[in-house]
């Protein structure tokens, strides 16, 4: 079974309800708690030997506004699980308000159907989270705008910018190009592009299955220079990999550079992105870190962006609601 412990007293704490994590990224959510001058709360996440999750919050939290902290990557299903317990338990314990941090959003790529015999998921998970309680969501670089059509609930989307952007400056050689390895991340890359102060290239993508995908056509001026690759996820790798091949055919310089909000990193994909020569990696702290620390592996943290983002929330609020 793996639970997660109760939360350090600090002084000075007020009568608001801790911040509340549920298993998939415990270390952000102290990295916020911090922040915020707060503490996790005592929440009790288990798994039954079936694989069905229990939860118990273990201190009132009745009359609160309850933050749970809980990103929905892999286990997606366990983890989006967890998080639907958790919202459902604060609200029959009398929670005021419930307010879901998802840093990274499972199946929000799945915002569009390809077939008339397909889910739209990414619709499904806003009503489950809407039905489970929640009142307001704060997630972070979500994969399109689109998300917040899904719901009816304020939606609080933070980009990883600010963060990313100082992170990678010194990696950015004089010349070198910002490039978008889809159409779907031309805005994002754009944004990079122009804090960078570069150019900014664009791939064309088309995406044979989950994990295969081959890139179409490349606009911009890539060759004898470096590139900075941007992209809002790395789950397989097997986009930036086709990216690097179709750079290096274009004459590319050697040595790419990636950025991605969130590092899925499934699959074998760090090796992946080595062998495609992408030297240098960043990503942020939305997923739980898996792998070694290493030189290539860069992790910023998101957790004073989430804090800005709940001191935020709560300063919009009415002064009554705020004690
Ligand atoms: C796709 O539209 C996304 O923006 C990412 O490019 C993609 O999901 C990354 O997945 P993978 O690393 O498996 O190619």
């Amino acid at each position: 079974m793996r639970g997660v412990g109760p939360g350090r007293e600090e002084a000075g704490a007020t009568a608001r309800a801790p911040l509340f994590t549920g298993t998939a990224n415990p270390g952000l959510a102290e990295a916020v708690a911090r922040a915020l001058g707060r503490r996790v709360g005592a929440c009790a996440v288990e798994r039954f030997p079936d694989g069905e999750v229990s939860v118990r919050f273990e201190e009132p939290i009745r009359g609160c506004d309850v933050h749970i902290l809980q990103p929905t990557s892999p286990p997606v299903d366990a983890n989006l699980m967890e998080l639907l317990a958790m919202v459902d338990a604060a609200r029959r314990a009398g929670a005021r308000r419930v307010v879901a941090i998802v840093p990274y959003f499972g199946y929000a790529r799945s915002d569009s159907r390809h077939g008339r015999r397909e889910p739209l998921l990414a619709r499904l998970v806003a009503d489950l989270l809407e039905t489970a309680g929640v009142d307001e969501i704060v997630t972070l670089d979500p994969h399109t705008d689109q998300l917040e059509g899904f719901f009816r609930i304020p939606v609080h989307a933070v980009t990883a910018v600010p963060v990313l952007v100082p992170a990678v400056r010194p990696l950015v050689a004089a010349g070198a190009v910002v490039v978008s390895p889809d159409a779907g991340r031309v805005e994002m890359a754009g944004r990079y592009a122009a804090e960078l102060g570069t150019e900014l290239a664009v791939l064309h993508k088309r995406r044979r299955t989950g994990a295969e995908v081959e890139a179409i056509g490349l606009s911009g001026d890539v060759r004898g220079r470096n590139c900075v690759l941007i992209d809002d996820m790395i789950s397989t790798g097997g986009t930036l990999v086709e990216a690097a091949r179709v750079l290096r055919e274009a004459g590319a310089r050697p040595g790419f550079v990636a950025v991605a909000t969130h590092g899925l990193l499934v699959d074998g994909a760090l090796e992946k992105l080595a062998a495609a020569d992408i030297k240098r990696v960043l990503v942020t702290d939305s997923v739980a870190p898996r792998h070694e620390a290493s030189t290539a592996v860069q992790v910023v943290s998101i957790a004073p962006l989430i804090a800005d983002a709940l001191r935020e929330i709560r300063a919009g609020e009415a002064p009554a609601a705020r004690e």
